[in-house]
């Protein structure tokens, strides 16, 4: 183990009560970070496919500007590529667009991870004056006069078209939004050539530097908050505020990178979490590495079948 991941250790152990692991901690040892994604998806097809249509539509956003899709665009893999997200009337948002694939195994939401429940976050974020700006009253208003979509409402919830049932259609259409299992789940299951001699080295070097502290469980992220700035300070971050740890699934497909949308790309990523979050200054080749492990995270996107299974 590095010296200063040792001390690292230590810090997070102590601070946090996560368990300190060393360089020869293999992934076949009890408990490892990292747990395998879940196959099976929970979501009914006919409320994910009205869901599906309500992603797309505007009339969720002050005076019709924006729908979920144009910020967590589908053919870019979730995101809008712009560093901070643009809102009503042009607003430049607080925040970078995260990809919403596996949005819904997060327990941590929004990159400050202010919110743990889906439901709730989605209800709020239409709301958000930089978000969408939607007023439920004239949502509802509008929905309610489309007499198509309250036909497909009513044959999905007895309550028709509410607050409440637009966000639960949305989140089973989130549900079906899944990532399929990358290479690394099929190592994780005991697959040991799933993975190549060099990205093995990525995923060790990972390990030794201490990534996995943070970037664990079955989305490596999503589930804890901390401090960006943890060894030495982050000239940007000059108050250690605290973010979500993000998932680091898919991650080679959702640049540019962090909170602000401040970095364009994976490997100066990579550089600034080893420095300011571990202590160490990495070379160009065990950067190099560390990408070769994470593109074995990647991973292709579930469709909501057409028609019922
Ligand atoms: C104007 C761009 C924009 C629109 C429109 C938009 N979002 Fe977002 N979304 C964002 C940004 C930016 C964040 C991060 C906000 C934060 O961290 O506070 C986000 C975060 C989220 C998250 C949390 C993801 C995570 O990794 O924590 C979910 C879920 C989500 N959006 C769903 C939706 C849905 C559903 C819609 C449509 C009803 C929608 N968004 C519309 C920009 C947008
Ligand atoms: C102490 C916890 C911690 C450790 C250790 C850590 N990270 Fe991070 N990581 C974070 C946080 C928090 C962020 C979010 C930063 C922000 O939003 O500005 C992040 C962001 C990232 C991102 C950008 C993801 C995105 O979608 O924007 C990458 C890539 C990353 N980390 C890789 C690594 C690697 C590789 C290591 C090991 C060298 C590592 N991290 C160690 C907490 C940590």
């Amino acid at each position: 183990m590095r010296k200063k991941t040792f001390f690292f250790s230590v810090f997070i152990f102590c601070c946090f009560g996560l368990i300190p692991a060393t360089a020869s901690w293999a992934l076949s040892t009890s408990p490892s970070p990292f747990l395998a994604l879940p196959t099976e998806q929970k979501y009914d097809a006919k409320i994910a496919r009205l869901g599906q249509k309500l992603f797309q539509d505007v009339r969720l956003s002050k005076d019709n500007q924006l729908s979920c899709n144009s910020c967590h665009i589908n053919q870019l893999n979730g995101i809008d590529s712009r560093p901070k997200s643009i809102g009503p009337d042009n607003q430049i948002g607080h925040f970078n667009t995260p990809s919403l694939y596996n949005a819904t195994l997060l327990s941590k939401l929004f990159w400050e991870g202010k919110e743990s429940n889906i439901h709730q976050a989605i209800h709020t974020h239409i709301q958000d004056s930089t978000i969408m700006a939607g007023k439920w009253p004239d949502i509802l208003a509008a929905l309610s006069h489309d007499i198509t979509l309250s036909t497909e409402f009513k044959n999905s919830f007895t309550s028709g078209i509410t607050d409440h049932n637009i966000v639960t259609a949305l989140v089973h259409y989130l549900n079906a939004f899944n990532y399929t299992p990358s290479r690394f789940d099929a190592y994780l299951k005991g697959n040991v050539t799933a993975i190549s001699p060099e990205e093995k080295i990525g995923l060790k070097q990972f390990m030794s530097l201490g990534c996995h502290f943070c970037h664990q469980g079955k989305l490596i992220g999503g589930n804890l908050i901390m401090p960006l700035g943890v060894i030495y300070p982050y000239p940007d971050n000059p108050n250690n505020k605290k973010f979500r740890v993000p998932s680091l699934r898919n991650v080679t497909k959702t640049a540019p990178y962090f909170h602000d949308g401040s970095i364009s790309t994976l490997e100066e990523a990579i550089k600034i979490m080893a420095k300011y979050q571990t202590g160490n200054d990495l070379k160009d080749n065990e950067i190099h590495s560390i990408v070769l492990f994470l593109k074995t995270l990647e991973s292709t996107l579930i469709k909501v079948p057409n028609h019922e299974p």
